[in-house]
């Protein structure tokens, strides 16, 4: 009974090794990156992209194991859902209430240690912020909110529930 589980599971195993997700993988300028709108100085640019970009923007370093199911359906998952919330190549796109939104999530998530994800930093150590490098993106966050309320008016930068899904 046991040996005809394990058989089956083997199967089950080898015959998903076929079914592969799409990658996130697009390479080229990005048009509507938030460096086009926002200053990201060097500093803050190697954190984003060392602990954040494989999620939140439109291309993901991947690892060998991503060549493993069911493991690759896992990783898709975390940089679909990751990249239609906040995707830091598409962030030119976004309303200026969005904008806002998003950049103080940024502290936000970092400071409750919800980002970036604990399954991400347990594999990807050096996606484990120090202190000074979560102080960095804090300041950094904390200029561009500074920036954008001299930009706009107060109400435009209220998010708006009903119209607008928080995703
Ligand atoms: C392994 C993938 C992964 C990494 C790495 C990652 N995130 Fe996320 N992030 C997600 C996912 C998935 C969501 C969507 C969560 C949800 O909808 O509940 C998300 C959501 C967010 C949001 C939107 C939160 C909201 O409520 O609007 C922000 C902002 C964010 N992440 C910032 C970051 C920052 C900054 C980093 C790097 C320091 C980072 N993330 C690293 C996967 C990741």
């Amino acid at each position: 009974m046991l040996k005809r589980i394990l058989l089956i599971v083997f199967i089950i195993l080898l015959a998903i090794q076929f079914i592969r997700p799409g990658k996130n993988i697009h390479p080229g300028s990005q048009p509507n990156d938030i460096s086009t709108v926002y200053a990201v100085p060097a500093s803050v640019d190697s954190i984003l992209a060392k602990a954040c970009k494989d999620c939140h923007s439109n291309n993901t370093r991947y690892p060998w194991y991503n060549n493993v199911q069911p493991v690759a359906w896992f990783l898709a998952n975390h940089v679909t859902d990751g990249k239609r919330s906040f995707n830091l190549n598409e962030f030119a796109t976004y309303t200026a209430a969005r904008k806002y939104d998003k950049i103080t999530e940024v502290k936000k998530q970092v400071d409750k240690g919800e980002m970036p994800l604990s399954s991400y930093t347990l594999i990807h150590t050096d996606a484990r912020l120090t202190e000074a490098e979560k102080d960095t993106v804090f300041a950094w966050s904390e200029s561009i909110r500074k920036q954008m309320e001299a930009q706009y008016p107060k109400d435009s930068l209220e998010k708006k529930p009903n119209t607008q899904p928080h995703t």
